[in-house]
């Protein structure tokens, strides 16, 4: 039955793919001779040669002939960040259509995927698998699974599939010159055959793109409308490179940039592949680059794609991008623009080799319990970084506190921040948000500091603050979180005249005693959980001179006081057309 499927409406779903119907003919053909047991299929060759493409096509085209299926991408990438547990979670999740599976460790997720599994006939796609533990605890064999069933694990690693015992390592065809020229006119010309006068042009520049999809397509999009000489100066920069390495034909398309978009570019990879789009645009834009057509630019030129609102990058070009800034510096990440791993981050503090040249330091993913003592004793760690304008670290704790942050920041938001207050030194103009949650600080400086730019301040559950800053110095600030500040006591009361301040979150915020009286252009104030007198005065005086506005509304339904009728209250809580949820995050930031 399925062979006459794929007979019959093969190409419907391979008409965007050029060239592939041979290969899947051919992986099915395979399939077939093995399907009265179970088979296992290694699609094996270079970054950006089209393996996940072919895999998902063929995913995309046959799960539903399966008891179940489940395509896990990116296992690698994911494997770095996350436990191979989660995985085992996602897998059984996925075939049995059920949440979490309750596993214990990878052992246990092993014989929960042999027992739940074994009877079942299902297809599994292990995308861009890089060790052999990755394969040994999702798909040891093929016996774990019932009979019919089909595990493709695509990879760049062919000893990797040697070593499990793959029935078949495929490799998916090159590409023939009709289709190469025909993939790489659809980006340069927008049609499937050259502009007139560009034949010979084309069919050089294709030539050193040896028959990858990626690296044609990112040509094609970097000479779109470009004019002769530019094709002739690529030309050139491709015969530099005789031995036609995938990354520095790539990074021809990311010099052929405007700097803008290439710190843009650069930034993506580094800090924000698979990321919200629209948060990582806020940030961008934070940092003082017009994300915005940036992004679209780099979408343009194949750089980047959007998947269900999500930043996304091919690997290899996620790793081009990485290796620009390994490059700034082979030896020293301390004199690179960006860091984005813990061990970077801590080899810079504790050699203290940190320089101006670093722009942005994102951890990619939240610290354990790892101890770092020898940072803790010296508070000049982040002198030297005076061009820092982006700052998103948790876990990093400096025991004596802080002498020095950069006067360039756009952006701080440091989890469990550790001191009792920010640098008294710390004064930058350019500040947009500044989020402390969970932090140790008690008050963030003394006296009145001139932030222009503050939008946002978030010291959520930062159990030691006992007052506020006087908010004379940041007109601009928009959203105020003290959400779970359970021991501040006072708010300054010159937060009464901060005429933009349109949210101001005060959730849980026990043993405050005051609240000043008028507070123009509040949009939400949130108070669960706080004493109700303080409230009379401000919400009888907001409801008083906002009686129309959404100000009532918002206080109304947001400024319940008491806990016990917490539960009461919050399934009527959300706003119309809002969920509690996106409240929390508008209030939370
Ligand atoms: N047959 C094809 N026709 C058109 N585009 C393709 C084809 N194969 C791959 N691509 C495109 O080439 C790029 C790289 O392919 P991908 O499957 O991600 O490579 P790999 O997984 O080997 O790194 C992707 O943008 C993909 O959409
Ligand atoms: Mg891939």
């Amino acid at each position: 039955m399925i062979s006459q499927h794929l007979s019959s409406s093969f190409t419907s779903i391979t008409c965007n793919f050029i060239g592939i119907d041979s290969s899947m003919k051919e992986l099915f053909t395979f399939y077939s001779n093995f399907k009265d047991n179970g088979c296992m299929i290694g699609i094996c060759g270079m970054g950006g040669s089209g393996k996940t493409t072919l895999a998902r096509v063929f995913y995309e085209k046959f799960h539903s002939y399966f008891e179940g299926s489940s395509f896990i991408a990116n296992v690698r990438e994911y494997s770095e960040k996350f436990d191979l547990l989660q995985l085992q979670q996602l897998l059984l999740a996925n075939i049995l259509e059920e949440k979490d599976a309750d596993i214990r460790n990878v052992y246990h997720g092993v014989n929960m995927i042999k027992k739940r599994l074994c009877q079942k006939k299902v297809l599994i796609v292990l995308d861009d698998v890089n060790k052999l533990d990755q394969l040994e605890n999702l798909a040891g064999e093929h016996g774990w699974f019932g009979l019919g069933s089909l595990i493709i694990i695509t990879t760049r690693d062919k000893h990797l599939l040697d070593h499990h015992g793959v029935h078949k390592i495929y490799k998916p065809n090159p590409l023939n010159s009709d289709d190469t020229l025909k993939l790489f006119c659809l980006k340069a010309f927008k049609k499937e055959q050259p502009n007139e006068g560009y034949m010979q042009l084309s069919q050089d520049v294709v030539c050193y793109a040896n028959g990858y999809p990626l690296a044609l397509i990112t040509f094609g999009s970097f000479l779109l409308g470009r004019t002769m000489d530019t094709w002739k100066s690529a030309l050139d920069i491709f015969k530099k490179f005789p031995k036609k390495e995938i990354f520095d034909t790539l990074k021809v398309s990311y010099d052929g940039l405007e700097d803008m978009w290439k710190e843009i570019f650069l930034d993506v990879a580094c800090f924000f592949r698979g990321k919200m789009k629209d948060q990582v645009i806020e940030i961008l834009e934070t940092c003082g680059f017009d994300a915005k057509i940036g992004i679209q630019v780099l979408m343009d030129k194949s750089l980047l794609t959007i998947e269900n609102d999500t930043l996304q990058m091919h690997d290899l070009l996620q790793e081009m991008g990485k290796e620009i800034v390994r490059q700034e510096s082979r030896e020293e990440p301390g004199k690179r623009s960006r860091l984005w791993l813990r061990k970077d981050l801590f080899h810079v503090l504790m050699n203290k080799t940190a320089s101006k040249t670093i722009q942005a330091i994102v951890l990619d993913r939240p610290g354990g319990d790892e101890a770092y003592q020898h940072i803790e004793s010296y508070s000049e760690v982040f002198s030297k970084m005076c061009n820092l304008r982006l700052l998103i670290i948790d876990n990093v704790h400096i025991l004596k506190g802080l002498n020095h942050l950069s006067n360039k920041l756009r952006l701080l938001d440091w989890h469990g921040y550790s001191s009792k207050c920010l640098p008294s030194r710390f004064q930058s103009k350019e500040l947009v948000e500044l989020k402390l949650q969970f932090s140790k600080i008690e008050y963030l400086w003394r006296g009145v500091k001139y932030l222009d730019k503050l939008k946002l301040i978030n010291l959520g559950h930062s159990l030691n603050l006992i007052r506020t800053p006087d908010f004379t110095g940041f007109p601009r600030l928009e959203t105020l979180c003290l959400r779970g500040c359970i021991n501040l006591v006072e708010i300054d009361r010159s937060i009464g005249g901060l005429s933009k301040l349109t949210v101001l979150n005060l959730e849980f915020c026990r043993s405050l005693t005051n609240l000043p009286s008028s507070m123009d252009g509040l949009s939400f104030l949130i108070c669960r959980g706080c004493e109700k007198e303080i409230f009379k005065s401000t919400l009888d005086s907001v409801h008083h001179e906002f009686e129309n506005s959404a100000v009532v509304k918002a206080t109304k339904i947001m400024g319940t006081y008491d806990d016990s009728n917490m539960a009461e209250h919050s399934a009527s809580w959300s706003f119309p057309g809002e969920t509690e949820r996106d409240l929390d995050s508008l209030a939370v930031a």
